[in-house]
């Protein structure tokens, strides 16, 4: 092979590669240019209990559903009542009315009731216990209420401060991880407070 020859094969590879190269910076552009409201493109992972037990952990159910107690820095989880809502032999006084102001809702010690505009409301037993947890809902149902903000995915709206209008973007494969997850942990017979919504208008 000449020298002209393979300079002229040397020249083409070039040009493919800042054609590569250039489509790459299109690409990077393009993403730039999009705004954070664009839909992002979930990752999807196969079901799994390991990765229902992550989502768990990354996504602050622990905040709600497994009662707090006070400890030497400050008030955290007690994993031996884990997921398992707000205890039953915490019974919550009639919420104190609030002045007007920015103060508009209540939380108990424990994380696990709420007072405020919406009514009252209590993090639900969420380990698998037949009759106190979530033991008899189906995957669907867990699935729904996640997603329509629905009380077992068709009853009366879920109240907050419960962050369904967050997780509902979860995908199938995240949620059915957590149901899964959440029937494998220990089953703990806690019979938490039905919500008492406020009264509607009209
Ligand atoms: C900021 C507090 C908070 C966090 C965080 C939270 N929850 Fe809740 N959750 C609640 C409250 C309060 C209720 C009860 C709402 C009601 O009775 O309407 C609830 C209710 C539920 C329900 C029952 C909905 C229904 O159909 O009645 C499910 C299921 C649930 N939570 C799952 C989860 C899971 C899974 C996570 C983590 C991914 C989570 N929650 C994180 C507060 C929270």
């Amino acid at each position: 092979m000449s020298l002209a020859v393979e300079n002229r094969f040397f020249l083409v590879f070039v040009v493919v590669l800042l054609g590569f190269v250039g489509i790459a910076a299109m690409g990077c552009q393009a993403a730039h240019e999009s705004s954070p409201e664009d839909t992002i493109e979930p990752v999807v992972s196969p079901v799994s209990v390991e990765r229902g037990e992550y989502l768990v952990q990354i996504t602050g159910c622990h905040d709600c559903h497994t009662p707090f107690v006070m400890g030497p820095s400050g008030p955290e989880p007690d994993m031996s009542r884990m997921l398992s809502g707000h205890p039953q032999d915490l019974v919550m006084p009639q919420p104190p009315e609030l002045p007007e102001g920015p103060w508009v809702w209540l939380g108990a010690g424990t994380n696990t009731a709420f007072a405020g505009p919406w009514g009252l409301s209590y993090a639900i037993n969420l380990t698998p216990h037949q009759n106190t947890g979530i033991g008899i809902w189906t995957e669907e149902m867990f699935v729904d209420s996640i997603r329509k903000g629905r009380h077992m995915g068709h009853a009366r709206p879920v109240l907050p401060p419960m962050p369904w209008p967050a997780y509902q973007n979860m995908t199938d494969e995240d949620l059915e991880s957590i149901f899964a997850y959440l029937k494998s942990i220990p089953e703990i017979d806690n019979r938490v407070p039905e919500a008492i919504p406020a009264e509607t208008e009209g």
